[in-house]
């Protein structure tokens, strides 16, 4: 099996929900890669950091200490941030932090380190391309924009969030344009990364596609 499954795409392409079930399956450790962005985003907002300002955001990242343990909990200075993290307003925040080539590069160390020596399936927008290049197994997983809107708007509602699916729709539109547009390790296809698409697929569908890849590797 893979040492490294990287899993890239979109927003709501059901990446997080992908990688967890490889991690429970077949005991990889599932690494999140826009948690760290997220908790990046929202520490900066809440300590009063401009986000536009490239230079105080990479001070205020610099300084952090962002761990993900193996429970798929979020620390910041040792604070839980899991559910902080989580919300509509802190993938916005997100994005605009991942725009800066130095955040990424903390971001990639902070990932390099927890993964050492373990089996890992990491989930984001650079992880076959940038992260883990080296990666056995690369999967794009991606879904029409209405889908991917549909599936956001029901886990937001689900965690008693309200949001219009017109919103959600806007933000997933507006997120995939910042993402594949910024300068710096845009959202791609990795090289050599299979595309699954998974547009009008049960999880179950998409799950059986996957292990078929696992399982060839
Ligand atoms: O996957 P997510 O919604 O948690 O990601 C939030 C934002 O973080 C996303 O809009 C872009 C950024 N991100 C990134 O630039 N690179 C990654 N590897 C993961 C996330």
């Amino acid at each position: 099996m893979p040492e490294i499954i990287t899993i890239d795409g979109p927003a709501g392409a059901g990446k997080s929900s992908v990688a967890k079930e490889i991690a429970k399956r077949y005991g990889y450790l599932h690494l999140d890669s826009g948690a760290v962005y997220r908790a990046i985003g929202v520490v900066c907002s809440e300590r009063g950091v401009d986000l536009n300002d490239e230079k105080a955001v990479v001070e205020c990242a610099s300084d952090l200490s962002v761990e993900l343990t193996d429970s798929g909990r979020v620390l910041v200075d040792g604070e839980d941030y899991s559910e902080k993290i989580r919300t509509l307003e802190a993938g916005k925040l997100a994005s605009k932090v991942a725009k800066f080539r130095e955040v990424r590069e903390i971001v990639v160390r902070i990932l390099r380190k927890v993964a050492k020596g373990r089996r890992v399936v990491i989930d984001g927008r650079d992880a076959g391309s940038y992260i883990f290049p080296e990666a056995e197994l690369k999967i794009y997983l991606t879904a029409s924009p209405e889908e991917r809107a549909k599936r956001r708007y029901l886990e937001l509602l689900r965690k008693g969030e309200s949001a219009s699916y017109e919103e959600v729709l806007r933000e997933v539109l507006d997120r995939d344009e910042s993402d594949k547009r910024r300068e710096f390790a845009p959202l791609v296809v990795p090289e050599g990364a299979v595309v699954v698409d998974t547009t009008g697929k049960t999880f179950e569908e998409v799950m059986g596609i996957i292990e078929g890849l696992i399982k060839n590797k």
